[in-house]
């Protein structure tokens, strides 16, 4: 299967209006951004819990990535609640389930081949640091090679420089709303701008967003 697999194109997805699809699993949802693939995919997902479900024991391929949006997730290693942010490695395995249901922001099967690091940050509880500009502050979760991933906060009325993604950025806005020249961005929404791509964000309002940039050079 492929939904948005020409990573070339920029690709924009409300992901509050996109249409659940059943997962194999019963109780787990998902929406679908990016994916290559089958049910072993490379894939970007929204992925809902419902209260009590569970998802079968796995073993990740190529590394697994996800940020808790809401409610808390939970395997052997732990419980993860709504901010946490986890990069479990290729090889790694768990049994991952939810009792008090939880969404989560997925990539799979994403990681560097020699990128064996396990992250688990409580994003609520770390420290951030000022941007390259006034109003913007950065929470670095991950690098690796040219990858790099953080949080990023945007104060009212930040306006940043235009500047050229080497290696593609990917952004999930998770509260206020980012813009560019090119339009308005809500939270919910998911921004995938390719390689070379070029852009001059602000934000009126204020807002959080998830960026990963550097990774899609090659995808
Ligand atoms: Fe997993
Ligand atoms: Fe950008």
């Amino acid at each position: 299967m492929e939904h948005n697999a020409d990573f070339g194109a920029r690709v924009v997805i409300d992901t509050r209006t996109a249409p659940w699809v059943p997962s194999p699993e019963p109780g787990i949802e998902r929406k679908l951004l990016d994916r290559v693939g089958g049910e072993v995919a490379r894939a970007t997902s929204i992925v809902r819990y419902a209260p009590g479900s569970a998802f079968a024991a796995h073993e990740h391929s190529l590394g697994e990535e996800f940020l808790v949006l809401s409610g808390t997730f939970a395997d052997e290693g732990g419980r993860y609640p709504a901010g946490t942010y986890v990069r479990n490695p290729p090889g790694s395995r768990h049994r991952p389930c939810s009792a008090s249901g939880c969404e989560l922001f997925v990539k799979l099967r994403q990681f560097h081949p020699e990128d064996r690091s396990h992250v688990a940050i409580h994003t609520h509880q770390s420290g951030w640091h000022p941007g390259l500009v006034p109003g913007l502050s950065v929470l670095p979760l991950h690098a690796h090679a040219t990858e790099h991933v953080a949080l990023v906060r945007w104060a009212p009325g930040t306006r940043f420089q235009a500047h050229t993604h080497w290696g593609g950025e990917e952004i999930l806005v998770l509260d206020g709303t980012f813009s560019d020249e090119s339009g308005d961005y809500p939270a919910g929404t998911w921004i995938r701008s390719p390689h070379l791509s070029r852009h001059q964000p602000f934000s009126e309002p204020g807002c959080l967003i998830y960026v990963k940039v550097g990774h899609l050079a090659e995808a």
